[in-house]
């Protein structure tokens, strides 16, 4: 090789290397910026609940699980499903994204017995306007509880 020859080599070596580098450092900026269009695009579609009104379903749900009823109706409640207003039966307000209205009537249908409900399983729900608790074979446990249930529904 000649001395010129070489040197164009290590030129041109080293204007690969460079757009290597240049390329790299595009393809990081774009992976940044992939990144932030994903996060972007999560947060604007999770109009995710408030935890404490999501591990309220999921304890009304446990609840009637506990007590024996059927729980078929609430299966789709899932933890891992993080935007409880989603779920079935649940609706939520538009900008407060606090659950409004509950209907989980008819959950324990099929009940051999009947069932004393915790009246404080709806305490979470600070905005609830709408709770539909009827086909469920509940005795008593609302009627004891009345003073929880106006302070629900002030
Ligand atoms: C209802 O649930 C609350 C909170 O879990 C508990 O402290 C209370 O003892 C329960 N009341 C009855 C009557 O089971
Ligand atoms: C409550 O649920 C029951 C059973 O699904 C239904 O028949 C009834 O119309 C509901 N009540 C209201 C006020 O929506």
């Amino acid at each position: 090789m000649h001395a010129e020859d070489k040197f164009v080599y290590k030129r041109r070596l080293a204007f690969v290397v460079c757009e290597a580098e240049g390329a790299l450092l595009r393809m990081r900026q774009l992976w940044v910026w992939m990144l932030l269009m994903a996060l972007a695009f999560v947060t604007d579609r999770c109009h995710c609940c408030l935890q404490e009104e999501r591990s309220g379903l999921l304890g009304i749900k446990a609840w009637f699980g506990h007590a024996g009823a059927g729980s078929y109706w609430l299966q789709g409640w899932d933890k891992e499903d993080l935007n409880c207003c989603d779920w079935d039966w649940v609706w939520c307000d538009s900008t407060t994204n606090r659950v409004i209205q509950l209907d989980i009537s008819a959950v324990n249908y099929y009940a051999r017995e009947d069932l004393y409900l915790n009246a404080s399983l709806f305490l979470p729900f600070k905005e609830l306007e709408f709770l539909n608790l009827s086909g469920n074979r509940l005795a008593g446990g609302l009627k004891n509880q009345g003073s929880l249930l106006s302070i629900l529904f002030n």
